[in-house]
């Protein structure tokens, strides 16, 4: 994607809100009281590589933009008990998963690097006992770090420990940002992780960055892409500030006139697509970009990228199993998601019972709605034929809501359907979640969903 044209009356008519899409239906849709008789269907019937999610949900300190399913404690003990619990877990899904290896983890928060050099030994030991990995030619394994709780020596143990891909959370390299977020972190710290990763020769190396954050300004923001270019990650991951105060209390913190709204935050996004894109790196997707030899980025160009509960991904695996508290877990057609709060969590497992607090069967039509929505938040194109091929459907006929709610986009020149394909233009990546929305049978009030921009 290179520098895009901006029109204003656009962004003011599309200055919405709308879902994410890491899954269809949205995490939302998920109904309480689901059995936990088709979860372990699923999981008896699927074959498909094994993906998994660990989640780790402690944090240090409290960042008031945060929108993460997190706790915050200075008790370090806690993750002990926590880690015993997942191993009561991982006792009762070994089964049930036939013994298959896990070829894909990924470890999110929270903070995963909460836990300290014997909780992090002892959970990869625990993982390996219970579940097993693929041989390691073939395995990504990935973790979350909060520089703030990770030194050279734990990301050296990481490596040792087998993980082959890092993800830094940075939001911002101004200070006074990160004062207004209280996250304060040194540019100094970042760069020793990052140029010890590339020392452990760690596959790849992403920077979370965060625009619309308070106090955050045209000008300062330059300061951050600046900074960011000449660490030079494989990936970035670029979100939106997802400003929800009704939801998160610690965003109440942040005051509302400190944040850059509408037009003005969306050209925070113009000026990274504009400065990323001229130093080399791909836009992957919503929110993504890599440099062209990262794998995520060959992934996109050889048309085999995902998307699932973590964001994007080279695997698609019908088999995504998250492990511990809020865990969401995805395995042929059915969606279920672990219970948020910590004691009702423990009360599961420690009646040797699987943690299922919600879920949801997918439909036909569900699933069909989802493959058209994953491929267009991919690759921005669904090619008609192939997908009517795939699913056995007329596409115009059998999602006549789908293109009849695409009108509006098509006028404004953010998608161009032709008999045969749907194309999202470069314009329309912008605003591709509510382009994907059009397929959504679900249409909730979209004022639960974060800003699109
Ligand atoms: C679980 S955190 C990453 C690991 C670690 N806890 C950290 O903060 O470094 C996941 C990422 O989500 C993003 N994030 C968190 N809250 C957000 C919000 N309200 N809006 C947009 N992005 C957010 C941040 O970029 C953050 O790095
Ligand atoms: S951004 Fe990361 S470190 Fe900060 S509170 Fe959220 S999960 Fe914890």
């Amino acid at each position: 994607m290179q520098a895009l044209s901006w029109d204003p009356t656009l962004a003011k008519k599309y200055d919405l809100h709308g879902p994410r899409y890491t899954s269809y239906p949205t995490a939302l849709e998920l109904r309480s009281d689901f059995p936990s008789a088709p979860v372990k269907q699923a999981l008896l019937t699927s074959d498909a590589p094994l993906s998994a999610y660990l989640h780790v949900p402690f944090c240090h300190q409290l960042c008031y933009y945060c929108g993460c399913n997190k706790i915050v404690t200075r008790h370090q003990h806690k993750a002990d008990r926590y880690l015993d619990a997942l191993a009561a877990e991982f006792d009762m899904y070994s089964p049930l998963l036939s013994h298959r290896g896990i070829q894909h983890l990924h470890l999110g928060g929270g903070t995963p690097t909460f836990l300290n050099a014997g909780q992090l030994t002892r959970l990869m030991f625990l993982l390996r006992q219970h579940l097993g990995f693929v041989p390691q030619a073939d395995s990504e394994v990935s973790i979350e770090i909060d520089p703030r709780s990770c030194d050279l020596d734990k990301l050296t143990l990481l490596r040792e420990l087998g993980f082959n891909r890092v993800s830094f959370g940075v939001q911002d390299f101004n200070h006074i940002v990160q004062q207004a977020i209280n996250r304060v972190q040194p540019l100094s710290m970042v760069q020793e992780l990052v140029e010890h990763a590339r020392a452990l020769q760690f596959e790849s190396i992403n920077l979370d960055l965060v625009y619309g954050l308070p106090l955050q300004t045209a000008q300062n923001f330059e300061h951050t892409l600046t900074t960011l270019l000449n660490l030079r990650p494989d990936r970035v991951s670029l979100f939106s500030y997802a400003h929800l105060p009704n939801r998160f209390a610690a965003q109440r913190k942040i005051a509302t006139h400190d944040l850059l709204a509408g037009p003005a935050k969306q050209q925070l996004l113009l000026r990274a697509i504009e400065r990323l894109s001229q130093a080399g790196y791909q836009s992957i997707g919503m929110d993504h970009f890599a440099l062209p030899t990262d794998n995520l980025a060959k992934s996109q160009r050889q048309g085999n990228m995902q998307r699932n509960f973590q964001g994007y991904t080279t695997h698609g695996s019908d088999c995504l199993i998250g492990f511990g508290v809020t865990a969401i877990s995805q395995v042929n057609g059915v969606i279920w998601q672990h219970q948020k709060d910590l004691p009702a969590y423990y009360a599961a497992v420690d009646a040797q019972q699987l943690a299922v607090d919600r879920g949801f069967q997918l439909s036909r039509d569900d699933q069909i709605r989802a493959a058209a929505i994953s491929q267009l938040i991919c690759h921005f194109e669904l090619d008609l034929v192939a997908f009517g091929n795939a699913w056995q459907i007329a596409a115009h006929d059998d999602l006549r809501d789908a293109f009849e709610a695409l009108e509006p986009f098509i006028a404004d020149g953010l998608v161009v359907v032709t008999p045969t394909r749907i194309q999202v233009t470069e314009q329309g990546q912008l605003w591709v979640r509510l382009i994907c929305a059009c397929f959504d049978a679900y249409q909730r009030n979209s004022g639960q969903f974060s800003k699109v921009i």
